[in-house]
């Protein structure tokens, strides 16, 4: 093959012989698989790349939006300095349990700041409290409704060259008009999701980067 004709990116299974996941992680994706709703779980290259990155800018002050089984705020304490720390929140219980118990195993409870609130009152509370240009990164993976509303309380919430993430942003095997039937959004959502990327795009504030890593992860920096 040429260069050209080279993929640009290895298959799953070639990733995955090569992949290396802490043990504590792997038995929190294990647990997760067993639930009805597991695929909600952040794909685990994904999360390793996102505390690549936060040890990359040596953040200490991450926020998550979304816990789910608590994966992504594993594999962050995990990577995050003794004194870093993670607020992530969810709206239910349910899972915080099987999140609570691999946080304990792995011993990085303490780094971790789960919160039973909804992500629109957590950053509405963060910014009340002062914590305006604080943040060194945060990571958008709750309801896909209200991503807007996320991304400017976000994007207020971090420091300059701070990190936003957003999950989600290929939205599934979904294309609009789509007649695909697992498709997990609706075709508002869909809209809304892309129009949000298309307006992030020209926004001045910042400068993106869609990753086609699992459903399309946008890179975006503070400017
Ligand atoms: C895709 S999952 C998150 C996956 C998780 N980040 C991980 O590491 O595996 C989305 C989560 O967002 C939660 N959620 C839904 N609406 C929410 C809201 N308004 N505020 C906060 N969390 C919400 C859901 O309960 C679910 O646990």
């Amino acid at each position: 093959l040429t260069n050209t004709e080279k993929p640009l990116f290895k298959s799953h299974e070639q990733i995955n012989s090569v992949f290396v996941e802490n043990e504590h992680l792997r038995c929190l994706r294990e647990a997760t698989a067993e639930l009805p709703l597991g695929y909600m779980q952040i794909d685990p290259h994904q999360a390793a790349f996102i505390a690549f990155l936060a040890g990359a800018i040596k953040a200490t002050k991450v926020l998550e939006l979304g816990t789910f089984t608590g994966y992504f705020a594993l594999s962050l304490a995990l990577a995050l300095p003794e004194e870093g720390r993670l607020i992530t929140c969810d709206i239910t219980t349910q899972w915080k349990t099987i999140a609570r118990h691999h946080w304990d195993a792995a011993r990085v409870s303490r780094k971790i700041d789960f919160r039973l609130r909804s992500a629109s009152h957590v950053l509405n509370t963060l910014i009340a409290k002062g914590g305006s240009g604080t943040f060194d990164l945060v990571f958008i993976d709750a309801d896909k409704d209200n991503q807007d509303e996320y991304f400017e309380k976000s994007l207020k919430l971090l420091s300059p060259n701070g990190l936003l993430l957003i999950d989600n942003i290929f939205m599934g095997k979904a294309s609009i008009g789509s007649k695909q039937e697992d498709v997990k959004f609706s075709k508002d959502q869909i809209i809304k999701v892309r129009n949000l990327v298309n307006r992030i795009r020209n926004d001045k504030r910042v400068d993106m980067n869609i990753l086609p890593i699992a459903d399309g992860l946008a890179l975006i920096r503070k400017l």
